[in-house]
């Protein structure tokens, strides 16, 4: 079993470069499906969810190698029957549905489960697929899609589901005729796929606000792409809000601050200084952090994977803070354990009241899921003494380097190797 061991109280100063987007870079991975040749995407983390996705991807039957942050992804002949133990692995294998539907005229998946944070049914992506003609069917714990092709339809989303909306997008590129997906997820992750399928030979527009357009093309317009993927905007978020907890002053690099502008007032409200460069953010703390109270929404609102790291820096904030979770059901497992370490929460369904404390206390903790183990990360690189937390598995499938990003600021963080436990 391994465990991440913090001895808290040390600032953080330096630098640190933010990698390429988890969540952009594995839908590209999926985009890359649609067409035959060559993909070349480049700043691509070397995390868990990546190489679950590589293993997706391979047992589908495309060539994959992951080396120096370059992926390469060679794409030919490819079956649309997904691999069982790696889609249970990571929900994001979802997003080969619409690619393999669309290209293949057939899919053969098996239905994610719920999750840590929430129950996250699949019912927008699958009731429209069926507006674009697939006949679905769900037995035995699998899904099956099938279509001769998809036809382009006017779609609305109850929800601006990030998933459906780039499972949606990336069927409609194959489709026979145009295809408007109305109230679309707007986060930066969805102009980044608009951008690569592009660049394979797709016609989107408009990804980045809440009305996508794909003019639907024939298969024999699409290639390989050469492709640089967006920075992590959570990797940079959480490294942000780590710095202003310890006190510390941090710069980033390869950041788009664009990206995280709620995150950024809110930083500034509890009392931190920043300076912000085109690709490049300062920030400098102040004494106290002061209370601020946030509310997640779909992008540009407060982003949810984002919640729980923010949670741990108004634990020490000098006054009460409300925090409310609109996108997950359960997402409140970082409360109890941030309440292990001496934190004041109270939990009222989907809001949580922080008051803020004097000093965290370091003590065994659990990561539950990936953004509230780094959460936790947080919390212990502020705490007084040494946290020990366990779940380490949820926290590597999101943050290359983690551990060495840190020890680069000045954290003392270390991950260790227990037998037998
Ligand atoms: C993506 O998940 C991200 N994952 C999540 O990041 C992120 O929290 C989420 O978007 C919201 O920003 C990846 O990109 C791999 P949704 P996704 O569809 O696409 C409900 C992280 O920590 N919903 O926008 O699954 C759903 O239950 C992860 O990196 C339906 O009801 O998010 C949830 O409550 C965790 N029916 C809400 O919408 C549907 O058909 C948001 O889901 C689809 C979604």
């Amino acid at each position: 079993m391994q465990k991440l061991i913090i001895e808290g109280g040390y600032p953080l100063t330096g630098t640190i470069r933010i990698s390429g987007a988890k969540n952009a870079v594995l839908k590209l991975m999926a985009a890359a499906l649609l067409g035959k040749g060559k993909f070349v995407i480049r700043d691509v983390p070397a995390i868990k969810d990546v190489y679950t996705m590589i293993g997706v991807l391979t047992a589908l039957g495309v060539k994959a190698e992951l080396t120096d942050s370059v992926l390469t992804l060679e794409v030919d002949q490819i079956t649309g029957e997904a691999p069982t133990d790696l889609v249970q692995e990571m929900r994001a294998s979802i997003q080969v549905m619409g690619p393999l539907l669309a290209r293949l005229g057939w899919v053969k998946i098996a239905k994610p489960g719920g999750c840590a944070i929430g129950d996250r049914p699949i019912d927008l992506h699958l009731r429209n697929l069926e507006r674009l003609g697939a006949v679905i069917e769900e037995e035995h714990g699998f899904i099956t899609a099938r279509c001769s092709r998809l036809i382009g339809q006017e779609i609305s989303l109850d929800f601006p589901s990030v998933g459906a909306t780039e499972n949606l997008m990336m069927a409609a590129t194959l489709a026979k005729g145009k295809t408007v997906i109305y109230n679309a997820a707007r986060e930066p992750e969805i102009v980044d796929i608009q951008n690569f399928l592009n660049q394979m030979g797709a016609k989107i527009y408009g990804a980045g606000t809440s009305v996508i357009v794909i003019e639907g093309i024939d298969e024999k317009h699409l290639g390989g792409a050469e492709y640089t993927v967006i920075p992590d905007r959570i990797e940079a978020g959480t490294y942000l809000l780590a710095a202003a907890i310890t006190r510390g002053n941090i710069t980033l690099e390869n950041v788009n601050p664009q990206h995280i502008q709620v995150l950024l007032s809110k930083l500034t409200e509890t009392n931190s200084r920043l300076s912000i460069g085109l690709n490049k953010i300062t920030l400098e703390s102040g004494r106290i952090i002061q209370p601020a109270n946030i509310i997640t929404l779909p992008y540009p609102g407060f982003a949810t994977d984002l919640q729980p790291q923010f949670m741990s820096l108004v634990t020490l904030a000098n006054g009460s803070s409300v925090i409310k979770e609109t996108v997950y059901s359960r997402r409140f497992g970082h409360v109890e354990e941030l309440r292990r370490m001496g934190a004041d929460i109270q939990l009222d369904t989907n809001s949580a009241i922080v008051r803020g404390v004097k000093q965290l206390s370091g003590a065994a903790v659990r990561a539950m899921d990936l953004r509230a183990g780094a959460a936790l990360v947080i919390a212990g690189l502020a705490a007084h003494g040494t946290t020990e937390i366990t779940g380490v598995e949820h926290i590597m499938r999101g943050y290359e380097r983690l551990v060495e990003k840190l020890q680069g600021v000045g954290a003392k963080i270390n991950l260790v190797s227990e037998e037998g436990n």
